[in-house]
């Protein structure tokens, strides 16, 4: 089981065929109706909604989260004695995956063995009774659950724990100080006219985007969506799996038009506009994926990336290059590497790089930190604080994360079925959240199962789930 759902996933293949081909050749179902029938049923058992329409779409056409849940399915429908689920719940949202978590504890509880590999340390705390934990291709620790998480012998295992963004970590800084801190504060990278940007920078109004299926059903993927973005203010987005949250940042990225409602960008229309009169001022917002690596094309070195995004009027193409190269900590001899031959952390690094190069008023994140381990995490967060901070640059920060969102987020939507159903101040919503919505997801938080004496104990996440 991969983590990688997008590109584990045939993209000319239904989801539901995939599955069936696992099954076909192990024997596991016989004819084709009765594989089709199991299809259905795994994927129902992972917690895939319409699973019946689902089953005959492309990846392409199902959230982050439901690719993930399929290829869960892909994995449990071969009934295996031994499950190797490599960061098997870092696409989902806090609901589904204790979901996902308790179906990883029944197979276990029916004598399989079991194989997490996590950046997640509260996931981890959870599930495992022996805990490895690695650095740099090494083991350097090695106990049981409990003993790691609340009495780490060594140093980086303490600074794991340590750099877990919660409410407790808002306003300060996650990676230990002597962590690389990038170079932010090169003169040049002063915001453009900073003191003409209008105090709402973004504005989306009654935004509706529905989606055909193959059988002419209609799913309205966002459904009357309304907010605004001012200027120097991070907005979070949560939402559970399928929530619409990725479909909102395709609109305000103008990738795609609403069905009805519209994007106001610097206090000018946006989404109405045929894409050549938006071009000019693309460069105002950017945007980070949660998985760069698809968002590269694979032959180009990480000089010809960050040239490709200067606009075509930047004077000196080398000296930018060289000040983004500072702004996120890499070294001039990465400058001739691909994309390939970048680790996960270093390849988001060039994402925000490549995001800033336009010198945008925003930036939207759709889960730009929920492949990256939490020390790699906790660099990428002080990051895009040191560049709000020095470049007032504002953030449009989509994640299922809810700690990270708590830890980033001045105001944040919580979004069901393609509506905002509670907005607010961060601390308001996680803290006192009024909806029951809201209340379902903070509480279905995985926390550490095991913490140091002093901390208080939170009941496990399975079961939260309706
Ligand atoms: N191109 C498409 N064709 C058909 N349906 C789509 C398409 N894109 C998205 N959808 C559907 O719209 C809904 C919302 O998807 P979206 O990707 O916005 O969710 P999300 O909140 O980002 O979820 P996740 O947390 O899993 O990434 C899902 O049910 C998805 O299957
Ligand atoms: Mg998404």
């Amino acid at each position: 089981m991969l983590q990688d759902a997008l590109v584990s996933l045939d993209p000319l293949r239904p989801v539901g065929a995939e599955i069936a081909e696992g099954l076909r050749l192990h024997g596991a179902a016989r004819s084709r109706e009765e594989r089709e029938q199991r299809v259905v049923d795994l994927l129902r058992l992972v917690g895939v909604p319409e699973p019946e329409l689902k089953a005959r779409q492309l990846p392409q056409q199902l959230s982050g989260g439901q690719r993930q849940r399929a290829l869960i399915a892909a994995a449990l429908a071969l009934d295996p004695r031994l499950l190797i689920a490599d960061e098997p719940t870092t696409a989902l949202d806090v609901t589904i995956q204790a979901q996902v978590l308790a179906l990883l504890e029944e197979t276990r509880a029916r004598g399989k063995a079991l194989i997490l590999i996590s950046h997640d340390l509260a996931v981890v705390s959870r599930m495992a009774d022996e805990v490895l934990v690695m650095r740099d291709g090494e083991v350097v620790e090695r106990g049981v659950a409990e003993q790691i998480f609340s009495d780490p012998r060594h140093d980086y295992t303490r600074r794991l724990v340590a750099a877990i963004p919660s409410a407790h970590s808002r306003g300060s800084r996650l990676a230990p100080s002597s962590a690389p801190r990038f170079d932010t504060s090169s003169a040049a990278l002063d915001p453009r006219h900073a003191a003409a940007a209008p105090e709402i920078l973004l504005r989306a109004d009654g935004l509706v985007k529905r989606f055909a299926g193959p059988d002419r059903s209609v799913h309205t993927a966002v459904d009357g969506v309304s907010f605004e973005l001012r200027r120097g203010e991070t907005l979070g987005i949560v939402g559970e799996s399928g929530s619409g949250k990725s479909t909102v940042a395709r609109l305000v990225m103008a990738f795609e038009p609403p069905d009805v409602g519209s994007v106001t960008l610097l206090g000018e229309d946006w989404s109405t506009l045929p894409e050549a009169a938006r071009r000019r001022r693309r460069r105002d917002i950017s945007i980070v994926y949660q998985d760069p690596l698809s968002s590269f094309d694979p032959r180009w070195t990480v000089g010809r990336i960050l040239d490709d995004a200067l606009p075509d009027d930047e004077p000196d193409r080398r000296g930018r290059i060289a000040e983004l190269f500072a702004l996120v900590g890499f070294s001039g001899s990465l400058a001739h590497r691909r994309p390939l031959e970048l680790s996960g952390g270093q390849r988001q690094r060039l994402a925000i790089a490549r995001a800033v190069a336009p010198r945008p008023r925003l930036i939207v994140c759709d889960e730009p930190v929920s492949a990256l381990d939490v020390s790699i995490q906790a660099q990428v967060l002080d990051l895009l604080g040191d560049l709000k901070a020095e470049l007032g640059v504002s953030y449009l920060f989509i994640s299922h994360d809810l700690g990270v969102v708590h830890h980033i987020s001045d105001r944040v939507l919580v979004m069901n079925l393609g509506r905002v159903v509670e907005s607010g101040e961060a601390d308001e919503i996680f803290l006192k959240p009024r909806v029951d919505y809201t209340k379902r997801l903070v509480a279905a938080v995985p926390r550490l199962a095991h913490r140091a004496a002093g901390d208080h104990p939170t009941p496990r996440a399975s079961g939260a789930v309706a």
